[in-house]
């Protein structure tokens, strides 16, 4: 079985449907550990001795935000910065990183059609995200497909909500089972 440790970012939760959703659905799950960084980081002081901690005692681990500039809220990026710059995940003595599994999950508010070349936003969610991903590549992690739910405005109205939340936890499931497929 894997330990999935999901690291949540979302500015104002208490006004989120999509995130909050997630948060929810996945509350109490077995073998999800969650934390939610402006919570614990209200003034962005990481304490990347800890998240290092957490980092070596799971195999997959998950940032869940929302879209913010075609890029992650600013407390994702200070996570990357202090905490694989940290003693011990920063190569080649730190290994907090090495060999674990990484994904996004993300809620945009444009909706797909807006996404990938010649469209409004140009490009696709996973080319914005690879600064991202290239970051946990470099700190030894495998990178998985990411989990994105476009459109998340109008997401309850047309339907997608339930659909979306039921892929979610299927998909932590099968994570947490072991059963990861990289493409
Ligand atoms: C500061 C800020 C920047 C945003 N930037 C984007 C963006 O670049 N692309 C996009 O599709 N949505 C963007 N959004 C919309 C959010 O991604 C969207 O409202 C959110 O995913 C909805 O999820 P929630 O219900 O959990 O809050 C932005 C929202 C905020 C507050």
């Amino acid at each position: 079985m894997n330990k999935i440790l999901i690291i949540y970012a979302h500015e104002h939760h208490d006004g989120s449907t999509i995130n909050k959703a997630m948060v929810d659905a996945v509350r109490g799950m077995d073998g999800i550990t969650f934390i939610d960084l402006y919570r614990l980081y209200p003034d962005f002081k990481i304490d990347s001795d800890a998240e290092c901690a957490r980092i070596f005692d799971h195999d997959v681990i998950i940032f869940q935000f929302p879209m913010h500039w075609f890029s992650t809220p600013a407390l994702i990026k200070e996570y990357q910065d202090k905490v694989i710059l940290s003693k011990h995940a920063y190569a080649p003595e730190g290994k907090a990183f090495i060999g674990k599994y990484f994904l996004c999950a993300t809620s945009t508010g444009s909706g797909a059609d807006k996404f990938g070349p010649g469209n409004r936003n140009n490009y696709t969610v996973d080319e914005f995200l690879r600064p991202v991903e290239q970051t946990m590549r470099a700190s030894g992690m495998t990178v998985l497909p990411h989990y994105v739910i476009y459109g998340a405005k109008f997401a309850i109205s047309e339907g997608r909500l339930e659909p979306h939340i039921k892929g979610w936890v299927t998909l932590l499931e099968k994570l947490r089972d072991g059963k990861i497929y990289i493409e």
